[in-house]
This record gives C-alpha cells, sequence and structure tokens, in this order.
C-alpha cells in the first residue's frame, strides 16, 4: 500500500551538511518526496511532534535539540513508505545502527541521531497535519 512518512532531517544534519545525501537515498531507493520545507520548530510544534514522550525523563532535551535550529522537514511516499524508512534509518540508538542504515552511518550517540521518520500510518497523518498544510503536500 503507498504510505506517507513524516521525515524530519534534525538540526544536527542540516548544520553538519550531510541534509542532501540524506534526500538522495530515499530519491535513489525510488521513495518520493511530495511535500519539503525547511523550518524552525517552536517549543509548541516540537511538544506536539513528540507528544507520546512528555512525561519521558529526556523529554526537556529532546525539545531543546529539535529546536536549536532548522530541521528540513518531508513527506516521503511509497510502497510500505513507513516500515522502509524506519529500516533505512536504522535503530534509534546508533550504537546499535547497522552500517549502511543512516544513523549506522553518519550519527554516534542517541541525542543527536540525525533523522526521524514516523513510526506507524496513524501517527504519519497525525505528524504530517503538524508540519504541513494540504497545498503544500504534492
Ligand atoms: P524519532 O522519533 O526521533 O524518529 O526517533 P525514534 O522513533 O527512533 O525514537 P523514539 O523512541 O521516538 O525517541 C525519540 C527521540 O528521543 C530520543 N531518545 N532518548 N532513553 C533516552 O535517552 C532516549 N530515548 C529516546 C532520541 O533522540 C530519539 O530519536
Ligand atoms: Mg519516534
Amino acid at each position: 500500500m503507498v504510505e506517507n512518512s513524516l521525515v524530519l532531517l534534525k538540526p544536527d544534519a542540516v548544520e553538519r551538511a550531510i541534509t542532501g545525501e540524506i534526500i538522495a537515498r530515499f530519491e535513489r531507493r525510488g521513495l518520493k518526496i511530495a511535500a519539503m520545507k525547511m523550518m524552525k520548530l517552536s517549543r509548541e510544534q516540537a511538544g506536539a511532534h513528540y507528544e507520546e514522550h512528555q512525561n519521558k525523563p529526556f523529554f526537556a532535551g529532546l525539545v531543546d535539540f529539535i529546536t536549536s535550529g532548522p530541521v528540513i522537514a518531508m513527506i516521503v511516499r511509497g510502497e510500505n513508505a513507513v516500515k522502509m524508512v524506519r529500516a533505512m534509518m536504522g535503530t534509534t540508538n546508533p550504537l546499535d545502527s547497522a552500517p549502511g542504515t543512516i544513523r549506522g552511518d553518519y550519527a554516534t550517540v542517541m541525542s543527536h541521531n540525525v533523522i526521524h521518520g514516523s513510526d506507524s500510518p496513524v501517527n504519519a497523518e497525525r505528524e504530517i497535519n503538524i508540519f504541513f498544510k494540504e497545498h503544500e503536500i504534492f
């Protein structure tokens, strides 16, 4: 089934100028970019995006980090895009991420793990509504 995944290239990816390489991986795989923008998240947007983690001890640090600089937000679309993007990203902790995955190739620590991808189709739709208006989606 064709799905959408909400992908964020996090502030560390923008700062390190590795966003083009990461976008190219999705394009090479055959996934489509259906929307894309650079933006700085407000704390409110960051809190909404990561609402499932509100009561976790790492929440404040996570919001500090994701609002620390601009991100690139994208909708990545394709067959089973949610699961495929997650597989391409690698595990949350880069220490466990396989080489060849994005985190396995570009990240060393969990707090700066370069990329976000939706973890389910339901969360993808919820997250897309935080970042994009209808007319921005192609
Ligand atoms: P993301 O949402 O950013 O794509 O990451 P994820 O699904 O792989 O991991 P998730 O569980 O949703 O956690 C969101 C982000 O919070 C940080 N984190 N820190 N125990 C910890 O210190 C901890 N657990 C999670 C990570 O930066 C993770 O990407
Ligand atoms: Mg997550």
